[in-house]
């Protein structure tokens, strides 16, 4: 197994699927700063063999959990049959803004999805179409997640809290999956990316939300490295994702793939390591595992809890995945 310079495992490794997107969320694809922007062409983008290639290297060293993500993963062709071809031991998961989650729920289940987190920032569909810079509905990603649950994925909703937005949606979502088994979490609004134009003052806290919410309970992290501090509303699980308040750098085990091939070590770097020029130069699988150690032993990354004292030139989430 490999560690990192702070002792850190590789368990987590997020896949960026199409750097491409159906909505253009404010904080995240600021629509000014896409239109002329260039997205990745299909040769650019590694295959679902070369991709597997990456994930089967990374098995010995550590990796237990995959998650698919964007851009929007579901726009990438024939996602599921990537997903069929996933070593069915991993924990496999899905970020997706659930606008076609309804369409294709099933066939992600029966292709061996585990698990989807869904973005959700509001339900009433004025605060949903600014935040998401969408002529889509909130009732559309709705319906994704129903289908989902109904066939039997576990399902997450992920909630971005922009001050002046959306605090509303705080109360709103949380009493609208209550009693449900549906996991809320709030996520403060972070620096990530060099577009969406982000200011502290923009920040709700995880403890400012916390005060807007009734009969919470602490409860434990269900295991090392979890990115939400949880807790109970009753029978329902909320969790805060407070990365600027109180950042989890510490127990990151988390490493991302761009849909070009990169290594990511950290969502705020600047620069990824190409794995696919390693790739398509026939790197076999212990060549690419012995790269992935080299890189991953000399990582220090933390750059959350470092915020304000370094400056990088950041990446796009939209590029790296969430
Ligand atoms: P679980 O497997 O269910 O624990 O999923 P997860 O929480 O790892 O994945 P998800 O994509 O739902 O992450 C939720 C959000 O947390 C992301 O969309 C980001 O906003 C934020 N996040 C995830 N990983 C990191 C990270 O490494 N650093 C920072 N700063 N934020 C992160
Ligand atoms: N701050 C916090 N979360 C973000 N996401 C995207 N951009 C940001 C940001 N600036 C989240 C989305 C989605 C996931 C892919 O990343 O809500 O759930
Ligand atoms: Fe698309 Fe997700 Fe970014 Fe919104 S947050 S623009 S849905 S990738
Ligand atoms: Fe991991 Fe970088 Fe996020 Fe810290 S800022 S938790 S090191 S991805």
């Amino acid at each position: 197994m490999v560690r990192d310079l702070r002792n850190r495992p590789l368990r987590d490794l997020r896949i960026s699927l199409t750097d491409r997107c159906n909505m253009r969320c404010r904080y995240c694809m600021p629509r000014e700063h896409f239109k002329s922007h260039e997205f990745l062409e299909k040769d650019q983008i590694l295959s679902y063999e070369e991709l597997l290639l990456i994930v089967e290297s990374m098995i010995p060293l550590g990796l237990t959990k995959v998650r698919l993500t964007g851009g929007e993963p579901l726009l990438r062709k024939d996602v599921c049959s990537f997903i069929e071809m996933l070593p069915q031991h991993l924990d496999i998961a899905m970020t997706t803004n659930g606008i076609l989650l309804e369409r294709y729920a099933q066939r992600l289940r029966d292709a061996g999805l585990n698990r989807v987190t869904v973005s959700l920032d509001a339900l009433d569909i004025e605060t949903f179409q600014a935040m998401g810079d969408t002529s889509e509905k909130p009732e559309t990603v709705l319906r994704g997640i129903e289908a989902a649950r109904l066939v039997g994925l576990s399902v997450k909703v992920n909630t971005v809290i922009r001050a002046g937005y959306n605090e509303h949606s705080i109360e709103k979502i949380s009493d609208r999956f209550l009693g449900t088994d549906v996991v809320v979490r709030f996520i403060e609004f972070m620096d990530v990316g060099a577009t969406n134009s982000w200011d502290d003052l923009d920040v709700i806290t995880g403890e400012m939300m916390r005060t807007m919410l009734s009969d919470l309970e602490e409860v434990d992290a269900n295991h090392v490295g979890e990115v939400a501090n949880r807790y109970k509303r009753g029978n329902q699980e909320i969790g805060f994702i407070e990365s600027i308040s109180k950042p989890f750098c510490g127990d990151c085990n988390r490493a991302r793939i761009s849909a070009d091939g990169s290594l990511y070590t950290c969502l705020f770097t600047s620069k990824g390591n190409d794995l696919k020029s390693l790739i398509r130069m026939n790197a076999t699988k212990d060549n690419l595992a012995d790269a992935i150690t080299n890189i991953w032993s000399k990582r220090d990354d933390a750059y959350s809890q470092n915020r304000g004292k370094i400056e990088t030139e950041k990446v796009e989430m939209s590029f790296i995945g969430g």
